[in-house]
């Protein structure tokens, strides 16, 4: 059973631009110009297909870190900028891509007089890195999605007169030869996500690869880290997935699937509001509607992914409940699956036991009564709940850990 990972990666770019422009408010679709950026510029070196493939990559995520190291970005100096670049490059490593792109990201702060954070200088770090700079840089001070051709001119210019400061020489003659009206027609917002189609070509992938788990994985990382409240959200719930597709005989195909689910089914929360997300207390009627769209835009993005039709469908139901009161379909019991049923009791679980602005950490003691109550009512399945507190017994209190999944 083969995925898109091209399309996959694209997806996750796309929540992670969002969350950038939300944090920063830097421009959004960053991380995909400068993908357009690299890609035009990786041609210009003569790179092959497979190279471009993984720069690309690198480009698209060169600032995933941002959600755990959002200061960085802001303060050039600050020593959170290394943390910034060292986990952004062990992000973009996630994806096991098929070219060596060491330093890649990890160097993407670093100038050619070796003012960078990591003190490297030109010719001490790989072109893959000098690429991604350039590109971050110019998109950074001039916003390149809304430069007009004759403001072309002053930006060459001040490539030229950087060179060897700021840009290395060979990535600045790159950048001179492919930025040019064209280039830029391509990277306005009303057009960058066609752009962003063309960058990587179809990347066929098996489901059930490690490739997958690992981008799932990093994109719940990143959903998680959003709000402090949330830092194990979905990485555990995916994990807990696994463990209970295993306790029901699930083959590994069917197990991918619900670990898959489980850690993507608040992508949606990327496109939320912070402050919402934490309020401490009860919402107000429009702050719960804003809100409750997250699954929404969990399924907006999740769904144009060839191959990962089930997945999305059992992410984007687990806000249902049985008895028709759900969102957002608002589905009927019969219109509900198994798979959906599992998360929407997962998702519950965890966020009961988790510690919230408006609650403490509970135990698995403390958790269970109000998963029982929820099924009396007919919200949720209460043969899952029953099996969730035999399974979960054993893990009050702990939090799994993160090979969980790759144990026999
Ligand atoms: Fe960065
Ligand atoms: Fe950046
Ligand atoms: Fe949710
Ligand atoms: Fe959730």
């Amino acid at each position: 059973m083969y995925i898109r990972m091209d399309q996959l990666v694209r997806a996750i770019a796309v929540a992670l631009d969002i969350v950038e422009g939300e944090l920063l408010g830097a421009s959004t679709h960053h991380g995909k110009r400068i993908a357009a950026l690299s890609v035009a510029m990786g041609r210009y070196f003569g790179m092959d297909e497979e190279f471009l493939t993984s720069l690309a990559t690198c480009a698209l995520f060169h600032d995933s870190a941002l959600t755990e190291y959002i200061l960085s970005e802001q303060r050039e100096n600050d020593p959170a900028m290394k943390l910034h670049c060292e986990y952004g490059q062990r992000n973009a490593e996630a994806f096991l891509l098929n070219r060596d792109v060491a330093g890649f990201v990890l160097y993407h702060h670093e100038r050619a007089d070796g003012d960078g954070p990591f003190g490297k200088k030109e010719g001490e770090f790989p072109l893959g890195a000098e690429i991604i700079a350039i590109a971050d840089t110019l998109d950074v001070t001039h916003h390149l999605q809304t430069v007009s051709p004759h403001a072309l001119a002053d930006i060459r210019k001040q490539i030229d007169e950087e060179t060897g400061s700021r840009y290395t020489k060979r990535a600045a003659k790159a950048m001179l030869a492919v930025l040019d009206a064209d280039m830029l027609s391509l990277l306005r917002n009303d057009r960058i996500l066609d752009t962003a189609e063309r960058i990587i070509p179809p990347w066929p992938v098996d489901i059930e690869d490690l490739s997958v788990i690992r981008i799932a994985d990093l994109a719940a990382h990143i959903i998680d880290y959003k709000s402090v409240f949330t830092k194990q959200h979905s990485v555990q719930i995916a994990r807990k997935a696994w463990r209970m597709g295993e306790y029901y005989g699930y083959d590994k195909l069917s197990k991918s699937r619900l670990y898959l689910a489980a850690a993507l089914h608040d992508l949606g929360k990327l496109a939320m509001p912070t402050h919402i997300l934490e309020k401490p207390g009860k919402l107000t009627d429009a702050e719960f509607a804003t809100i409750k769209d997250h699954v929404r835009f969990t399924q907006e993005m999740l769904k144009d992914v060839t191959g990962f039709e089930r997945v999305c469908a059992i992410a984007a139901g687990h806000h249902e409940k049985l008895d028709g009161t759900g969102y957002h379909a608002g589905k009927e019991a019969d219109e509900i699956s198994f798979d959906e049923r599992i998360v929407a009791c997962l998702d519950i679980y965890q966020a009961v036991s988790e510690p919230r602005p408006y609650h403490a950490a509970r135990s698995h003691a403390e958790t269970m009564p109000i998963l029982y109550d929820m099924a009396r009512k007919g919200f949720i399945d209460e043969r899952i709940v029953k099996d969730l507190d035999a399974v979960m017994a054993v893990y009050s209190g702990v939090e799994l850990p993160p090979t969980f999944h790759l144990a026999p």
